[in-house]
């Protein structure tokens, strides 16, 4: 199978593992499910839980014990792109080629679609996990997610990335905005594969470093498709980032040396992974996918 048929597949893979952890639309509370479903199964790239997938599978993990954590990691992600488009932040109209949650629900319902979903997911980790044969990898993997989402991580980069709006900002602190709103949930899927694989302390940190690269790498690409990207292929709003006054790599070093900055992360973060027992083609090639998407 070549790397975009098999990339499809895994996506369509994990898009009905992930459709068993989500409540039935019904009860007084239909509403919020309703509006969980619509951002969740609104397509996506599902590219975090392929990587915990795949991180999984090269640090020899055999089993599912990493399906719950690809259903919720993506819970989570979708929750802060409902989060993150509402008029209070980036306010945005589309979202995964459909209008944007606050836009049918209304921002009370994406508000708490998005809290739904960010709790929704840690029950599902957790409740497996205390069911699961290695209760404890499943409790050390949750840990992981949970200060990933949190005020070291995301929610930190989100923080500065709003109260930069309209700054100019040194690459420091732009390093801090990427490294924290993106690099730390994609970081974290890589360390979750490999601890629930149980692998070795030096596979772990090539996870995370892994992790890193390819997570600016990532928010980098995000940044240069905002601006040369293409609205329906994208299935967001294009130039949001100068509606909004935020400060980008492009917008700091032009597209062209962006790019060269993305590409180059990619290689270092190939290097990471060259030397993996298990086959490693298909991260390899999601590793240049990265710089090379179109949406
Ligand atoms: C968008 O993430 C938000 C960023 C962190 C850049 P994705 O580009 O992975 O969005 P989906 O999941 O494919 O919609
Ligand atoms: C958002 O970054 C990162 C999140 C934590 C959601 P962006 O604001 O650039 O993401 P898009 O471009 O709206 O997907
Ligand atoms: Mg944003
Ligand atoms: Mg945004
Ligand atoms: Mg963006």
């Amino acid at each position: 199978m070549d790397f975009v048929s098999e990339l499809k597949s895994k996506s369509k893979f994990i898009e009905e593992k992930i459709k068993r952890y989500m409540p039935k639309e019904e009860g007084y509370q239909k509403t919020v499910f309703e509006a969980m479903n619509y951002s969740l199964d609104a397509g996506g790239k599902r590219l975090r839980p392929i990587l915990i997938m795949e991180a999984y599978k090269i640090c020899g993990g055999k089993d599912d014990m990493y399906i719950p954590f690809s259903a919720a990691i993506e819970m989570i992600h979708t929750y802060s792109l409902i989060h993150d488009d509402l008029p209070a932040l980036d306010n945005d109209d589309l979202r995964r080629g459909k209008a944007t949650n606050h836009k049918v629900f209304g921002e009370a319902m994406a508000i708490l679609a998005g809290d739904a979903l960010l709790s929704h997911a840690f029950e599902t980790i957790l409740g497996e996990s205390v069911k699961s044969i290695y209760p404890e990898r499943g409790l050390k993997a949750s840990y992981e997610i949970s200060k990933a989402a949190g005020i070291y991580g995301m929610i930190a980069g989100q923080v500065v990335d709003v109260e930069s709006e309209g700054m100019k900002i040194d690459k420091d602190k732009l390093d801090f905005i990427h490294k924290n709103k993106t690099a730390a949930m994609i970081v974290a899927c890589m360390r979750v594969g490999a601890i629930l694989a149980n692998a070795s302390e030096e596979k772990l940190q090539a996870m995370t470093v892994y992790g890193q690269k390819i997570g600016l790498a990532f928010q980098i690409v995000d940044d240069i498709l905002d601006i040369v990207g293409d609205e329906a292929t994208l299935g967001k709003n294009v130039g949001s980032d100068i509606e909004n006054e935020k400060s980008t790599y492009p917008s700091i070093f032009g597209i062209e040396k962006s790019w060269e900055m993305a590409q180059e992360l990619v290689e270092d973060a190939k290097m990471q992974i060259k030397d993996f027992d298990e086959s490693n083609e298909f991260l390899l090639n999601l590793s240049e996918y990265i710089v090379r998407r179109k949406y």
